[in-house]
């Protein structure tokens, strides 16, 4: 077998058949109501993806709690009831298409702002996240943590209901379960921190939940490989966080890396998009458009580009998770054409590839990768979708802004 036709095998996630081995990483799409009910935009889009040839998509990630919303505009919600017929429908229009459907579910803690949720941010312990916001959380209650943990296993009988083939944890990137993972976030001195057990503790109570409510519908997890926070994931920790995640009932684990506040660093591109940071970051939207020439020129001395390398990042993390579970793993991170993400399921680091932004500048790329009308991803990492999501929907930029912005 030829290496890029091993991409194209169906394979299995917890008894999902997936056509093949591209899965669509879950991006924020900005197309949601004030509800968080899904717009028809986002059904649009899912529906060209499907048809483009992807094996699977998880979608953006979905508040599990109006406390835990995003302050990016039109992020999903999951946290009612009466949102579940809206889910459905989209749920049908991509399974009309052939492609499975994975809800993420998300609880932003501390990476969101209390003028986007109307409440006070919270998170395992009280310590200011210094990209989001200037507030200091405010430390979860034995009471609080519960009230979370109930809302993650309420949001998978949702998903469930509204015909959802799984949900995937949001457990990377600086999110509120990932907080509590990582000792530069966790500071707790109780049974929710100090020892990797303790701090994975809400997570195996999630899942318990889950299996108890939802018996052995699909969950799977996107974890850190490495969070690079001082104080933060120790190495060999994604790899015990994963082997637990395997015994907790886990289908299937994604490995990512980073935090928002370290810049760039999960999705890494060549340059800081100065542009789209002034226009579109809370902290720079509101200084007169004259000052931005020199502030682009001065930012970059202060704001951290990403780090090296910019293609295959997590290659070695997931390597290092496959080597110790036997359930599915998936990789993501700079795995922009088809050659990376074969050696990648060859070489044995990963038995999937997702991708996010390739997604977004072609919906098709899986057939056009197939049909061998295209070899790599015109994506150049601009990373402007990345920043305008603070203010717009999802879009490719393509490196620029329209004229007068
Ligand atoms: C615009 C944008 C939105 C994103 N939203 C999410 C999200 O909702 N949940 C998530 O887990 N990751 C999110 N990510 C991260 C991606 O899933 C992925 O991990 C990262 O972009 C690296 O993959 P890539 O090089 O294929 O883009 C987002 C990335 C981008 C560019």
């Amino acid at each position: 077998m030829s290496e890029s036709t091993v991409m194209f095998e169906q394979v299995h996630i917890g008894g999902i058949a997936i056509h093949n081995r591209f899965i669509r990483s879950a991006t924020h799409e900005g197309m949601a109501d004030a509800n968080g009910a899904p717009l028809e935009s986002l059904e649009k889009l899912y529906v060209r993806l499907a048809r483009g040839g992807v094996g699977a998509i998880v979608t953006g990630y979905a508040g599990v709690l109006p406390q835990g919303r995003s302050n990016f505009p039109g992020m999903l919600m999951i946290h009612d009831d009466a949102l579940v017929p809206a889910y459905r429908k989209l749920a049908d229009a991509v399974h009309r298409e052939g492609a499975p459907l994975i809800l993420q579910i998300a609880h932003c803690g501390r990476q969101t702002r209390s003028v986007a949720t109307g409440m006070s941010t919270v998170a395992p312990s009280p310590i200011r996240d210094r990209f989001y916001s200037e507030e200091v959380p405010r430390e979860l209650t034995e009471e609080g943590i519960r009230e979370i943990i109930d809302a993650f296993v309420r949001a998978a009988e949702r998903a469930q209901a509204a015909g959802f083939d799984g949900v995937q944890l949001h457990m990377a990137h600086g999110y509120l379960l990932a907080q509590f993972l990582s000792g530069n976030s966790n500071r707790r001195s109780d049974r929710w921190g100090g020892t990797l057990e303790n701090r994975f503790r809400i997570v195996s109570e999630i899942m318990a939940g889950i299996r108890k409510s939802v018996g052995d519908y699909p969950v799977l997890a996107k974890i850190n490989g490495f969070d690079g926070m001082p104080g933060g994931m120790r190495p060999g920790e994604a790899v015990q966080i994963a082997r637990m995640l395997e015994t907790a009932g886990c289908s299937a684990v994604e490995i990512s890396s980073g935090t928002i506040g370290e810049g760039l660093s999960i999705m890494r591109g060549p340059k800081l998009p100065m542009e789209a940071v002034l226009e579109a970051n809370y902290k720079f939207a509101s200084i007169p458009k004259v000052f931005r020439p020199v502030m682009s020129r001065m930012l970059p001395m202060f704001v951290p580009a990403s780090p090296e390398p910019l293609c295959g990042y997590n290659l070695a993390a997931a390597m290092a998770v496959r080597q110790a579970v036997s359930i599915p793993v998936i990789v993501v991170g700079g795995l922009h054409t088809l050659d990376d993400a074969s050696k990648a399921v060859v070489d044995g680091s990963a038995d999937f590839v997702s991708m996010s932004r390739p997604f977004i500048i072609e919906p098709t790329i899986v057939n056009r990768f197939r049909e061998g009308k295209q070899a790599a991803s015109r994506c150049t990492m601009c990373n402007y979708c990345t920043i305008m999501i603070e203010k717009e929907p999802l879009r490719c930029w393509n490196g620029r802004l329209p004229q007068g912005r």
